[in-house]
């Protein structure tokens, strides 16, 4: 096949490295059950799950990258879907750039994806790779904030009493989850030139606006929530049960 000829390729970079320290004492967070069912299978098979979807590259935790390729060599994939694992860094931005070197090159569009959120649907997936080759160089899902939001002088210790500073107008706020779609140039260029001290970036999409380029939102999806908290695991069996008991009927 000649270059033209050649579809685009898509690829999934999964930030998989952290610990889930918010979550409790366990096994790192992507690979604790749900169902029965390691988390981060549940995210990779939702990324499967776009027929676009050619390549999910697996950024693991330092000292569990073996495990995790043990662990998807155990869990069918659809034929059409490569993997890859690689070992992570000590933040989420660093674990997404190493996740990154390892995309070929003909790929064009690179989306990125939390194993945390291990239940988005695949009509969210295709909306953002659809947004990608329509032109976006940056796009992500997100949801209507229902809390007000207040932004506070953060205390310094946790717990203390806090002043607020500002209330933003809670119409114009969005909550944005993954996976977040790109330009594979730009993305490629953001983390390459935004290091964001700390923590790093907890967004990719906000070291693209750091370098200027425009960023698209479309409309997320209630299931591609987060899991970061033990109540947010009750959430996910009973999203699970209730697709089950849907699918059987
Ligand atoms: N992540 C990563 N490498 C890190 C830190 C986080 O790949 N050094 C990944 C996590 O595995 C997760 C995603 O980034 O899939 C979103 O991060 P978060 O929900 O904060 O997960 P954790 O960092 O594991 O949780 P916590 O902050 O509670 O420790
Ligand atoms: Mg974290």
């Amino acid at each position: 096949m000649s270059d033209e000829a050649r579809p685009p390729r898509t690829a999934v970079v999964i930030p998989a490295a952290g610990r889930g320290v918010r979550l409790g004492p366990g096994a790192p967070k992507a690979l604790r059950a749900l169902n029965g069912t390691p988390m981060l299978v549940h995210a990779v098979r939702a990324m499967a799950a776009s027929r676009a979807v050619s390549l999910v590259v697996v950024v693991a935790p330092a000292d569990g990258v073996a495990e995790v390729k043990h662990l998807l060599d155990d869990h069918a994939l659809p034929e059409r879907t490569d993997y890859r694992v690689v070992a992570g860094g000590d933040t989420r931005q660093e674990s997404v750039r190493l996740g990154l070197a390892a995309v070929p090159e003909d790929v064009t569009t690179v989306l990125v994806h939390d194993a945390a959120r291990p239940l988005v649907p695949v009509d969210t997936v295709d909306a953002v790779i659809e947004a990608v080759r329509d032109g976006a160089v940056a796009v992500v899902p997100a949801m209507p904030v229902t809390d007000t939001v207040k932004e506070v002088e953060p205390a310094e210790k946790p717990g203390a009493p806090e002043q607020v500073v500002a209330t933003p107008v809670r119409a114009r706020l969005r909550a944005v989850q993954t996976p977040q779609g790109f330009d594979r140039a730009t993305l490629v260029d953001a983390h390459a030139t935004v290091a964001l001290a700390g923590e790093g970036a907890t967004d990719d999409a906000g070291m693209v606006e750091r370098l200027g380029a425009p960023v698209t939102v479309v409309p997320g999806h209630e299931e591609a929530f987060k899991v970061t908290r033990p109540l947010d695991l009750v959430l996910a069996e009973a999203v699970l049960a209730r697709r089950r008991a849907n699918d059987g009927f």
